[in-house]
């Protein structure tokens, strides 16, 4: 019987995947440019079953025991099986278990990891050989976007043209040794899922500025990149944060993802940068800050968040290179 476990990155994203053109196919209205992380990552085996069985989902446990996901998330896996089977041409059934590296009450974004790691897990039992791009299509047709960008390594790029709109590297990992340092300032699963988020980014009145202001801002974190340039990523990474959260909050109905921890934190780290250290902040659909710094920078930025009452604890991550197989299989 064929089973094959892969470990794959989460990633923070400089520019972000807010609004889709068909959501369905999560098609985003723009590119978004990321940062692949190393330690926050999620493990998934896949094993083909023999015939007459169903697929089954399980959730694996730091103690070695297994849960049943909850039922929203079980049928998002049950419909990207479906479709992996449908590109593979096969009619197999699978069982699937799936681990978070990092606390799943930190309330980051597991999801991106997680599809990433079940749709290479699952290619792999299935036998299929596939590129990087093609199984960055097959990741984002999870309908967590986001998780095309975690099957590369380094800075990655999620193109938004086509159909069969795509993720590709354009820095490595050993590029740029960043930082991300998360300051957790809110614990549980968010209150407004990124899917309705996307939904409701169409109501905006802001949306059709953002869309405009977008390409400038997106060149500004492309040579940041490319160019180890700070005063070009810090300024504009930051400014796309608060603009995600503004489309958010002036979406009808409003979605507020922010909480008092969150501007806590953003202060914190505008003295920082007074203090002449390169950290700027970044936040996705949720309260929880990233704090995006230089290696040098890394344990003054984690102990003055530490320091911080509104945070509860501090994660910290850097570049990662990418998804790996896995010979620890989870069952
Ligand atoms: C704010 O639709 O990919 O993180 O399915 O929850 O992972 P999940 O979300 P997805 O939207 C991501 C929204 C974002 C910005 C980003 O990562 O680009």
């Amino acid at each position: 019987m064929s089973k094959a476990t892969f470990d794959a990155p989460a990633n923070i994203a400089f520019i972000k995947y807010w609004g889709a053109r068909d959501l369905e196919h999560a098609l985003p209205l723009n590119p978004s440019i990321s940062m692949t992380l190393e330690n926050c990552s999620s493990r998934c085996t896949a094993e083909l079953l023999s015939d007459g069985a169903d697929d089954e989902v399980w959730l694996s446990e730091p103690d070695g025991g297994f849960r049943r996901p909850p039922q929203e998330f079980e049928e998002r896996v049950r419909a990207h099986l479906d479709r992996l089977r449908r590109w593979a041409g096969k009619k197999e059934k699978f069982r699937i278990a799936t681990r978070n590296s990092f606390p799943s009450a930190a309330g980051l974004a597991s999801s991106a990891s997680g599809f990433a790691a079940l749709t290479l897990a699952t290619a792999a039992a299935l036998g299929k050989e596939a590129s990087p791009a093609e199984l960055s299509r097959l990741a984002r047709e999870s309908g967590s976007g986001s998780a095309s960008r975690s099957i590369l390594g380094g800075f990655v790029e999620w193109r938004s043209e086509g159909e069969d709109s795509h993720a590709v590297e354009i820095a490595d990992a050993d590029y740029w040794d960043l930082r991300d340092v998360i300051a957790v300032v809110e614990i549980g699963p968010k209150a407004v899922s990124s899917l309705e988020g996307h939904r409701r980014a169409h109501t905006s009145p802001y949306l059709k500025t953002r869309l405009e202001l977008l390409p400038e801002r997106t060149e500004r974190v492309r040579r940041g990149i490319t160019e180890r340039d700070w005063s070009l990523l810090g300024p504009a990474l930051e400014e796309e944060a608060v603009d995600l959260h503004l489309i958010a909050m002036s979406s009808r109905p409003p979605i507020f993802y922010w909480s008092p921890g969150t501007v806590g934190v953003l202060r914190a780290v505008r003295e920082l940068r007074q203090e002449g250290l390169n950290a700027y902040a970044t936040m996705d659909a949720g309260a929880n800050v990233h704090v995006i710094c230089d290696a040098e920078a890394e344990d003054h930025v984690a102990s003055r968040l530490e320091s911080l009452s509104v945070v509860g604890f501090v994660i910290r991550d850097g570049v990662g290179s990418g998804p790996e197989e896995s010979p620890q299989d989870l069952f």
